[in-house]
């Protein structure tokens, strides 16, 4: 393996090292993620890029242009993660992505490397930038699938065609908190058994539309004791299709506004063509798929930013934000190779 593999696998079990518990625990907002993105700062100078942290906490390092006036070409992801997360989701990208860069070498247009900060809880970071000019010229994320597609194909790397729509949000069910022992069942106004109602209604309708899915992630029942009905639950919704007309069907099914979502985006063709050949020069196979998961990437692409995406086959099923994700040293080497060939193309 190069190098600069071998240094990219080194970092990813450092990062994973950050944190207390089981598995990656660096949530948004966090010391933790703090102190990845420090580390990051530090790894991007010592490769001899230009640091800025922006106003929302980013963190770019960037390797100057001969004509750094011309847009920028740039990579990046998260170092964030959700709760007991796995070793690759986000900083993948964000190691891959600082070799590639640092392995470019000087082109014609300035090369970055950016770390968004907190993507899980809402692509925060990707947000702020894009509120920001210049904008960059081209955006290339490289990210694990997360799923299991590339590994039941054989492959080791794919291209991204567009990324879903989603939304989420919170509701709230109310009832009234009464005695567990006394207050007999048909008197009760229990806000939990709606709240229950509401979860298998939201498994059935995306059962029910090709490619939606619908999760209840996490619950909070007041006052939460064994002897009381509950009184009021709040809950979380993440709910997701390939398409808007789809993401309609699904919230209007659980009597919820179509609105705040994040539109299904589509990749940029180009881009796409430029990862699918730097992939088919290395002899492998370069299938293309959708991305159910969302992704920095999807806000720079809403935003007008001509981006396209890479993903790296994840092993074990596919499995992701667990800590039994995995991704082999090899695919890490081959993606480090596809991604600065495609930079150093699109920089000039
Ligand atoms: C990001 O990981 C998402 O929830 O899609
Ligand atoms: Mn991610
Ligand atoms: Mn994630």
């Amino acid at each position: 393996m190069s190098t600069s593999a071998k240094r990219a696998v080194e970092r990813l079990d450092v990062l994973y090292g950050l944190g207390s518990g089981r598995g990656a625990n660096r949530p948004g907002g966090s010391e933790v993620e703090q102190q990845a993105c420090e580390l990051a700062a530090r790894w991007m100078e010592e490769a001899g890029l230009e640091v800025e942290w922006d106003p929302a906490g980013n963190v770019v390092g960037r390797l100057l242009g001969t004509q750094p006036e011309l847009p920028e070409i740039c990579t990046g992801s998260h170092l964030d993660s959700v709760p007991a997360g796995g070793k690759f989701d986000g900083a993948l990208g964000v190691v891959a992505g600082l070799e590639a860069v640092a392995g470019a070498g000087t082109r014609t247009r300035t090369l970055g490397v950016v770390v968004f900060r907190d993507e899980e809880r809402g692509c925060f970071g990707s947000r702020a930038l894009v509120e920001r000019e210049p904008l960059p010229g081209r955006f290339v994320e490289v990210h694990v699938e997360q799923g299991p597609v590339l590994e039941r194909a054989g492959a080791p790397l794919g291209v991204v065609t567009g990324i879903v729509g989603y939304t989420r949000r919170e509701v709230v069910f109310e009832g009234t908190a009464g005695h567990a022992g006394t207050t007999p069942m048909a008197a009760r106004d229990d806000a939990l058994a709606k709240a229950a109602e509401f979860v298998l209604r939201a498994r059935d309708a995306a059962l029910g539309i090709e490619g939606a899915v619908a999760t209840v992630g996490s619950l909070e029942v007041d006052p939460g004791a064994v002897n009381v009905i509950p009184g009021r639950v709040r809950l979380t919704l993440d709910a997701r299709a390939p398409d808007a007309e789809r993401l309609d069907r699904l919230l209007a099914a659980l009597g919820l506004d179509p609105e705040p979502r994040n539109a299904p985006v589509a990749m940029d063709e180009s881009m796409r063509a430029v990862l699918r050949e730097e992939i088919e020069r290395l002899g492998l196979p370069a299938p293309e798929q959708p991305s159910g998961a969302g992704h920095d990437a999807g806000v720079l692409a809403a935003a007008g930013v001509e981006t396209g995406m890479l993903f790296v086959r994840s092993l074990n099923g596919g499995a992701s934000h667990s800590p039994d994700e995995l991704t082999s040293e090899e695919d890490v080497a081959l993606v480090i190779e596809v991604l600065a060939a495609a930079l150093r193309r699109l920089a000039g």
